[in-house]
């Protein structure tokens, strides 16, 4: 028996004005894509914008519907934006921002268990790490080097 341990880190900002110029304009672009979300029964709106490698920004949102599963996250709408009119175009960088109308959201908002898994697929298959830049409406903002950093012990295709 051995045990092991599974580190991640992450670097977290104050505000906006500390990232660069770059992840600025990223996560304003998530900011604009989050009002445009469709959340009519959470009332939570997500945002997410990913810089492509050719400079291309691809925004996605939340689309909740009437029968609650068949509504989609933000990341997934996004992504799939992506993979569907950008086939092999690797992602550089994602920023995601979420509010609430009926809160306000003052911690970072990561992507959920299942986006986590949809994006890890194309950080494996484009073998080059994603950032993932992430906060709520207000509050610290934080950033991670790669995808799979926040999920360890990930299933992926060499299962199968
Ligand atoms: N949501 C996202 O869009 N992304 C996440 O990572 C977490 C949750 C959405 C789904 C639903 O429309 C609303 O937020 C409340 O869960």
């Amino acid at each position: 028996m051995k045990k092991i341990e599974v580190k991640t880190s992450a670097t977290v900002f104050n505000t906006l004005s500390e990232l660069d110029q770059e992840d600025q304009l990223l996560m304003n672009k998530a900011i604009e894509a989050r009002a445009k979300a469709y959340a009519p029964y959470s009332k939570f709106k997500v945002g997410a914008a990913f810089l492509l490698e050719n400079g291309t920004i691809v925004l996605g949102n939340n689309q909740e519907n009437a029968a609650y599963p068949s509504g989609m996250c933000a990341e997934r709408v996004g992504v799939w934006k992506v993979g569907s009119e950008f086939p092999g175009i690797k992602i550089k960088k994602i920023a995601i921002t979420a509010a609430s109308e009926n809160t306000i959201v003052n911690k970072p908002v990561g992507p959920c268990g299942a986006c986590r898994q949809t994006l890890s697929e194309y950080e494996i298959n484009q073998k080059e790490s994603i950032e993932i830049i992430f906060m709520g409406e207000v509050g610290e903002i934080i950033k991670t080097t790669s995808l799979l950093s926040l999920l360890p012990f990930s299933f992926d295709s060499s299962y199968l």
